[in-house]
């Protein structure tokens, strides 16, 4: 019923206990951590040609990664996660004064710190609106009306996960991303758990956000470290890279390659000296990828998601929204309060045995236990994951 990926993560894998928490950091497939490992080594040998071989390297990346969510390489931005990236996007904005950002109050704390950073140092207003109403019975285009209701004479943007960490709940970005345009209002979209979940298209149902952040550490499976922006080519003249370095004025030095074809990557390129191991073990990610089947690894993913939560159904443990609504949650969300005398070790659920890590997202309301399973996860993981919560009802 499931294709059986262990052998692809058992080098690395601990299988004393079952991770069902991928959606804090996805495990990379054995290749990849293998890949990261040699490409230090490989850099040590001969630092000096190391480093300028990187630039060819990290444009193929950036080729590699368009083509994977379908964006040209030229609006990207390689970072080491999405909590930098959206820094350099939300930092860089320029708002007029007394400009109001709008958010939602499922956001995830560093970002919703990001905001709060930004309207200090700028003299601007932050707001947040209360987003319960996604947990209703709503169509996408509801979703839409109801954020867009919110909107004031002073908003100037609006930030919003694509799916939210607490709860899974996945904004329908074409239909937003349209009414905000229609109203001049930005839209900057915090995508940390989008990549390898949802299948992306920014020539398509993406083409009217205005700046995008995803991780690809998390549901890729790349290794820790990695993640990307991409901004609209509408405003990339608009938009200043957070540090100055080799690449960040109008000059650029004749060996940096492709980018001295294309401005804005060429700006938010980090041209300065690192280790860039973590970035080329996304090579391997991206074979692994294409070997099985883009589609084919998210579906094998949602097979699981699927699973658990019929499983746990037999139960009557009901999710916080299933998985058959127009913004339906691309997690695995649950009340605690679902599993009455549930205790936990941090993550790990109290005498669970084998020991079950789940993820428990900070957000407000009620506390939560997610689930996110990943094809690493076996199906005796999975039925010995429903015994165990399942004890609790
Ligand atoms: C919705 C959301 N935004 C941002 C982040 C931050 O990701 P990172 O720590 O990789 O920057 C996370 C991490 O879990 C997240 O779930």
């Amino acid at each position: 019923m499931f294709q059986d990926f262990s052998a692809a993560f058992e080098k690395y894998k601990d299988t004393f206990f079952v991770n069902l928490n991928n959606g804090t950091l996805g495990l990379c497939p054995s290749v990849v951590i293998d890949q990261q490992k040699a490409e230090l080594g490989t850099f040590e040998h001969n630092t000096s040609t190391g480093y300028g071989a990187a630039w060819a390297r990290l444009w193929a990346l950036q080729e590699r990664l368009g083509r994977f969510i379908k964006a040209r390489p030229q609006d990207l931005f390689l970072r080491p996660n999405v909590t930098l990236a959206l820094n350099e996007i939300i930092m860089g904005l320029q708002l007029p004064a007394d400009s109001e950002i709008l958010s939602t109050s499922f956001e995830y704390g560093a970002v919703v710190n990001i905001l709060h950073f930004k309207a200090r140092k700028d003299r601007l207003s932050v707001r947040f609106i209360n987003a319960d109403f996604m947990y209703d019975e709503i169509s996408a285009d509801e979703a839409v009306s109801k954020i867009v209701s919110q909107i004031s004479d002073k908003t100037r943007v609006f930030v919003v996960s694509h799916v939210f960490t607490g709860n899974g709940l996945t904004m329908p970005l074409e239909k937003l991303a349209t009414a905000l345009r229609a109203r001049d209002v930005l839209l900057v979209v915090d995508g940390a758990h989008a990549p390898g979940l949802l299948d992306l298209n920014f020539t398509n149902e993406l083409k009217n956000v205005d700046y995008y952040a995803g991780n690809l550490h998390k549901w890729f499976m790349g290794p820790k470290g990695t993640a990307f922006g991409w901004v609209n080519p509408l405003f990339q003249d608009q938009m200043q890279p957070a540090y100055g370095s080799w690449t960040t004025e109008e000059k650029i030095l004749p060996g940096m390659g492709a980018y001295c074809d294309h401005p804005f990557a060429a700006r938010m390129l980090w041209s300065h000296s690192m280790s860039y191991a973590s970035l080329y073990g996304l090579e391997s990610c991206f074979d692994f990828w294409d070997q099985a089947g883009s589609e084919f690894i998210r579906t094998e993913i949602q097979k699981r998601m699927n699973y658990l939560e019929d499983g746990l159904n037999q139960f009557k443990i009901k999710s916080l929204k299933g998985r058959h609504s127009d913004i339906a949650s691309s997690l695995l969300c649950y009340k605690v309060g679902s599993f009455p005398g549930i205790e936990f070790d941090g993550l790990f659920v109290r005498h669970s045995k084998p020991q079950l890590q789940v993820g428990l997202p900070r957000v407000p309301g009620w506390p939560v236990l997610r689930l996110t399973p990943h094809i690493h996860n076996t199906r005796e993981e999975l039925d010995s994951a429903i015994s165990t919560l399942s004890k609790f009802v």
